[in-house]
């Protein structure tokens, strides 16, 4: 047992019994009828009693030492004699007792006191809490925790506003060396205690205010292990630990570590900026670092230019307090000089070479060239790139068109952790494929006219009816269509695309797919269509949001590799022309070549105001259901119409493109999870039909046999 936890097993305030403190009983005791012993082993018996008991009323000083610290520092050691065998109710007043030595060596050091720790003023609030609120292990407690008084005053308001949301039971814990009483405390930071349902836990010990730093370490281990006790915390919020106490925060971490809860350090001078997380639950808050996020920039030739624009926009934002994506560069097979030395001079992730081993987690990746890529073999390419390894990691795909708002992170956080970490569940986050940061300018076929929805088309009247919400305008929405430009795709989305290309080519090579009309502009790269048509398939869709967190230039735009047409070769011999393979083309494209047509440059979130106040409804997010949906061609639509459509997709897929006969195409098939092997019926594919579907086929079989008309006459 580590030395500070014996110490705080003695706390008698909180009906601690203190029997780890006293050097175990010898086991021999149960069990053992005396009366059948002989009388030397009675003899022996006594004379152990007799041992026991003198080391339990004097103990050597190796077991008083395990009060303080084991490595002996001799001041340490003799402060621990002084400690009075009884304890008072009544929590000392003054200086603690202090050592001879002590005192010749620095009068001015205030904080001098190592001896035993006692909290007298955590148990009455923490008994307040009560038994249903706080003993599970998945709670609504969330734990604001503080040690320095300028850390409590930043902290306040954002437990204060956390109140208002009412989706959390909110706690505040003050646990350092400040004398002054709780009370004081929130006299002068302005807070009432009827105003703010935050209940305040005092987990000073006593004679706080000389521990030293050791002592408050251990200290506020100590008082963290009483508090998870009673209330179980989801996570626990503190401020910026370069302001903090040390002692505090590296108790903080280590609490935090061993009862597998987030501590959620708000970085300083960003409390109005982290207001968004008040609105968050405690689910939510519990993931704050699960989601890992993996940069994808897939940069064509002579890019270089708008590489470098983009990658200064990914520097620059705000990483602070958030885990940090990785980032992977696809570079083409020349680049330029300047692109080259910016690269090898880009530390990754931002902030990170302040660490002691700067850890740069940049990879790059380099292409190399083919003469004519078709759209198969880039599409593989660029899917190849990435491959979730848990749950919780996604992938958010950048062209080198983009340039990202320096709070692009902070929403993608926000935005996952309310619709995929709610305790609640929420309703149909299942069906997203992703977040785009971006609001499109075109449908997917690339014409113009697209026009993002506004509030008054929310499906819910506590939008539309609220005159506190501008009704024109915009929201986030549904959108059934991918996009290439600043998309992130959740990881179990990812995982089952790949599967679905692996099927969806095995189709197209057996011949028995059709080839179908592209529907995604060939201004796009060529994986958007299979997505599309997966999305189509699962009625899947992305998010996109009410203000874009990505500006999309148009200068130095490209037409994808796989979709520039060669100009006609004006010889007759045609060995110049690049090798081309139609079997790798599984879409008819348009008999025009693709053009690349200019779009509004539109500003992105500036960062300048907190992320909240730039989101509609006061940076509250709706359920998904609520909010307007439009289907892969623009038109609004909702969930369950959009299932419906599906349905019948579903069976034209099938036998257009999955090389189903129409029988087959028409029967309900099991899924698996993330797989798509439902949607196909190819060689090395056992088709598994849905149990009720297996039934209603033996019926039809046995109508058949049971059906009197002769076999020849059917023939007829
Ligand atoms: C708290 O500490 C301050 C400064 O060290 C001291 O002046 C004050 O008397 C102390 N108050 C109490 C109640 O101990
Ligand atoms: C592109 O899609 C939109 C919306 O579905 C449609 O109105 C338009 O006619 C389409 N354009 C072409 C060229 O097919």
């Amino acid at each position: 047992m580590p030395y500070h936890s014996r110490i705080l097993s003695k706390d008698e305030e909180l009906g601690k019994r203190d029997d780890d403190f006293r050097p175990k009983r010898a086991p021999t005791y149960n069990g053992f009828n005396v009366l059948r012993w002989r009388k030397r082993r009675l003899f022996a018996l006594i004379a152990g009693l007799v041992l026991v008991y003198l080391f339990v009323a004097n103990p050597p000083a190796d077991l008083r030492r395990v009060d303080g610290r084991r490595y002996g520092q001799p001041a340490a050691q003799r402060s621990f004699e002084t400690v009075p065998t009884s304890y008072s109710r009544r929590e000392p007043t003054g200086p603690p007792p202090r050592l001879v030595d002590d005192r010749e060596e620095d009068d001015k050091d205030k904080q001098y006191y190592e001896g035993p720790i006692k909290f007298y003023r955590l148990a009455s609030s923490l008994h307040a809490i009560g038994r249903t609120m706080g003993q599970r292990n998945n709670n609504r407690n969330v734990l604001f925790a503080a040690s320095s008084l300028k850390s409590v005053a930043n902290l306040m308001p954002m437990a204060c506003e956390m109140t208002k949301w009412d989706r959390n039971y909110v706690h505040m814990a003050i646990m350092g060396r400040e004398n002054m009483s709780l009370d004081q405390i929130l006299e002068i930071n302005g807070v009432s205690r009827d105003e703010f349902p935050v209940a305040f836990h005092d987990g000073r010990g006593d004679y706080s205010e000389y521990s030293t730093d050791l002592r408050l370490e251990v200290a506020v281990g100590g008082a963290m292990r009483h508090i998870n006790e009673f209330m179980h915390p989801q996570a626990i919020i503190m401020d910026d630990s370069a302001i903090e106490d040390k002692p505090f925060t590296r108790a903080l971490r280590a609490r935090g570590k061993e009862y597998r809860r987030p501590v959620i350090e708000i970085p300083e001078g960003a409390y109005e900026e982290f207001m968004w997380i008040t609105r968050l639950d405690s689910g939510s808050l519990g993931g704050w670092f699960k989601p890992q996020i993996d940069i994808l920039v897939h940069a064509p030739k002579e890019s270089s230019g708008s590489l470098i624009r983009l990658l200064k926009s990914l520097e620059d934002a705000n990483y602070a307090g958030l885990r940090p994506p990785r980032l992977t560069v696809e570079l083409p097979n020349n680049i330029d000089k300047f692109a080259g030395s910016y690269l090898s001079g880009l530390q990754w992730p931002p902030g990170g070479d302040k660490s002691p081993v700067g850890e740069n987690t940049l990879t790059l990746r380099h292409r190399i060239p083919v003469d004519h890529a078709s759209s198969e073999q880039s599409s593989l390419r660029f899917l190849e790139s990435f491959f979730p390894t848990s749950p919780d990691s996604h992938v958010l795909l950048l062209s080198p068109q983009a340039e990202l708002s320096p709070q692009y992170l902070q929403y993608l956080q926000y935005i996952i952790l309310e619709y995929r970490y709610s305790s609640f569940g929420s309703p149909y986050s299942g069906e997203l494929l992703g977040l785009s940061l971006d609001i499109p300018s075109t449908f997917v076929n690339g014409s113009g006219g697209f026009q993002p929805p506004v509030v008054a088309e929310m499906k819910a009247h506590r939008y539309t009816d609220d005159e506190n919400f501008n009704q024109k305008s915009r929201t986030p929405f549904v959108y059934q269509a991918p996009s290439s430009t600043a998309s992130l795709i959740f990881s179990e989305k990812w995982a089952s695309f790949h599967d679905f290309v692996s099927n969806r080519l095995a189709a197209s090579h057996s011949g028995k797919a059709q080839k179908v009309k592209k529907l995604v502009s060939e201004t796009e790269p060529a994986w958007l269509e299979y997505m599309l048509e997966l999305m189509r398939a699962r009625n899947w869709h992305m998010l996109h949001p009410a203000k874009s967190f990505v500006t999309v230039h148009n200068e130095l735009a490209q037409l994808p590799e796989e979709f520039i047409r060669e100009e006609k070769a004006p010889k007759e011999d045609d060995s110049t022309q690049p090798p081309y393979h139609p079997e790798e083309e599984a879409f008819l494209t348009a008999d025009e070549p693709p053009k690349i047509v200019p779009h509004r440059e539109k500003e992105s979130v500036s960062g300048t105001q907190a992320l909240h106040e730039t989101m509609p409804f006061r940076g509250d997010l709706p359920e998904i259901p609520h909010l307007p949906l439009l289907d892969y061609r623009g038109e609004h639509s909702s969930f369950p119409e959009t299932n419906e459509i599906r349905q019948e997709y579903v069976t034209y897929f099938r036998e257009h493109i999955g090389g189903c006969d129409a029988q087959q195409a028409k029967r309900k098939r099991i899924g698996h999870g993330l797989g798509t092997d439902d949607l196909f019926c190819l060689p090395d594919l056992e088709p598994e039909y849905d149990e009720e579907d297996e039934d209603e086929q033996v019926a039809m079989a046995i109508a058949e046999a049971s059906n009197p008309t002769p076999p020849h006459a059917r023939e007829a």
